[in-house]
């Protein structure tokens, strides 16, 4: 489908398309997620540890537009494949150390009890840090030519520490003062969450070796929906139950965050919300693949509840 085409007439077929490319392509995740690291290299608890952080939940949503925007440049499924395994180790390590008492301290991730809450937070912590290693370490060996697997890990080198400053700027403040509040918590959601999905789709145009108008055209994708996927869950911490969500809500305000609704209002978060969805698919006009499955995970990412 032409991206220009889509209007609220189409809704529940991009939804429907929306719910089947995350799963079909977060299956392909979590399967070979299991099956291409060697758990036997570390030891048993420090093992186990890392595996429950990083497996069973969760919605793979950055692997799959890895995988999606390497489909759309026509690219191969096996390098996007390990692209995306390491960007999701990355993204789990973010989530374990977001939940440590001294950052979130939170109890509930993807239903279950956080990892420190489950192993201790002396693993917790360490396992957090495994994983950032394995994530550089799975890149090392892509199946691609040398200089592709650099511009990958430069990708996500950039991604993971533009993540990590929008840690600090969430958690320990050092915003420059001089910013309006929305452009202050629009920098906090571009660098803790943006950018993470930012470098899904820039790396997933790199694995198909795209030129620089389509990593152009992704990256300005990656950065509505990056904006848009934090914006809704600063929207789903008001809005939704712990037991929906999974994870704890009704807390980012009584902590202090910077949060969209809290600067701009629930409705006007929803306007947001969605001209952020219509940029990310009007992005999406220049690309000669498939982009319907990116339209579609556009659509689910702007009306998701959990
Ligand atoms: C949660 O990310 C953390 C944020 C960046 C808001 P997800 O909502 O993608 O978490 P999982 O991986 O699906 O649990
Ligand atoms: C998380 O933001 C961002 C990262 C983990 C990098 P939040 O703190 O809002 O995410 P949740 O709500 O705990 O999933
Ligand atoms: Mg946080
Ligand atoms: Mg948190
Ligand atoms: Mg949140």
């Amino acid at each position: 489908m032409d991206p220009a085409t889509i209007t609220p007439s189409h809704t529940t077929h991009m939804e429907q398309e929306g719910r089947k490319v995350l799963l079909e392509s977060g299956t392909l995740f979590e399967d070979w997620l299991k099956q291409s690291i060697d758990w036997s290299k570390w030891p048993d608890h420090l093992a186990e540890a890392v595996r429950y952080g990083l497996l069973g939940g969760g919605k793979r949503l950055r692997p799959v537009l890895v995988l999606q925007c390497c489909r759309a440049s026509g690219g191969r499924d096996d390098v996007a494949l390990t692209a995306g395994g390491a960007l999701e180790l990355v993204h789990c390590f973010s989530l374990i150390h977001d939940d440590l008492p001294s950052l979130d301290n939170d109890e509930l991730r993807r239903g279950q009890p956080t990892l420190h809450v489950h192993a201790g937070e002396p693993m917790a912590i360490l396992a957090g840090d495994l994983m950032l290693a394995m994530a550089f370490g799975l890149l090392a060996q892509a199946p691609c030519d040398a200089a592709v697997r650099a511009t990958l890990v430069d990708e996500l080198a950039t991604g993971t520490s533009d993540m990590v400053a929008g840690q600090v700027y969430d958690t320990l403040g050092g915003l420059p003062a001089t910013l309006p509040p929305v452009e202050q918590v629009k920098l906090v959601h571009r660098k803790k969450t943006g950018a993470l999905i930012r470098a899904a789709c820039r790396m997933g145009g790199h694995c198909a070796g795209a030129d620089d108008d389509t990593i152009h055209a992704l990256t300005t994708y990656g950065e509505a929906m990056g904006l848009m996927f934090q914006i809704v869950d600063d929207l789903l911490d008001v809005t939704q139950s712990t037991d929906h969500v999974g994870k704890a809500t009704g807390k980012d305000a009584d902590s202090g965050k910077r949060t969209y609704p809290g600067v701009l209002g629930i409705e006007a978060c929803q306007q947001e919300v969605e001209r952020l969805r219509a940029e990310a698919v009007q992005a999406l006009q220049p690309l000669k693949g498939a982009t319907e499955p990116l339209a579609a995970l556009a659509e689910i990412m702007a009306i998701r509840t959990n």
